[in-house]
């Protein structure tokens, strides 16, 4: 990794801890992904080779920059999110970050966007957004992950229990193999058959 690109994410994670932590409105908060998480990402992307990513819930982009520094030049990663406040931020950090070419920003509403994607088009999923919502997303994110593709979702131990119908709704549908991994806020990881 560049240095320039390691000194922005330091600023980044130095930014979300004194913003978050003096932040008394939950959706104003950056909320960002662990360093380690953002580790782990990159050797997951860099083990499969995954070069069409699609996260949700962008932020101001800081685990959006994990994932294009680990999918390389020439991948794309696309990142929805619906605050236009954090989509701006996340414009400016791209920009800087040297890696806008190969981020897609979508401004807008996760579940309406997945409706629009093709069937198998995407090689990595990453969920990183409104947990609630995941079980209706479910038949949408199955769709759209290709064979042999993988879905890693943040917050399954710190939320366990907000995931839990969402975890046991993958788990029990058969043709995927499910592991929970003690990184960061937890990281389900589910690949499609
Ligand atoms: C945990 S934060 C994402 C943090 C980011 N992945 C990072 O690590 O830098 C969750 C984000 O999802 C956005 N969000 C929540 N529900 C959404 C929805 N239904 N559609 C689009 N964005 C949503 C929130 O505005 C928030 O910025």
């Amino acid at each position: 990794m560049q240095s320039s690109l390691k000194a922005l994410l330091k600023e980044l994670e130095a930014f979300g801890r004194q913003h978050d932590s003096a932040s008394a409105e939950h959706g104003s908060r950056m909320l960002n992904i662990t360093p380690d998480t953002g580790e782990f990402l990159t050797v997951l992307i860099r083990a499969t080779g995954a070069t069409r990513i699609l996260e949700l819930g962008t932020s101001n982009g800081y685990s959006t920059l994990w994932l294009a520094e680990a999918a390389g030049s020439g991948a794309v990663v696309t990142t929805v999110e619906f605050s236009p406040q954090k989509t701006a931020l996340a414009r400016t950090n791209f920009a800087r970050s040297g890696l806008q070419e190969r981020i897609r920003q979508i401004e807008g509403e996760a579940g309406a966007y997945l409706a629009g994607c093709d069937d198998a088009s995407v090689d990595l999923l990453f969920l990183d957004s409104e947990r609630r919502a995941y079980t209706d997303w479910w038949p949408q994110l199955a769709r759209l992950l290709r064979p042999g593709g993988l879905m890693v979702v943040d917050n399954a131990i710190s939320h366990a229990q907000e995931l839990a119908p969402f975890m046991q709704a993958v788990r029990e549908q058969g043709g995927w193999s499910c592991s929970l991994a003690q990184v960061g806020k937890g990281q389900f990881m589910a690949v499609k058959h």
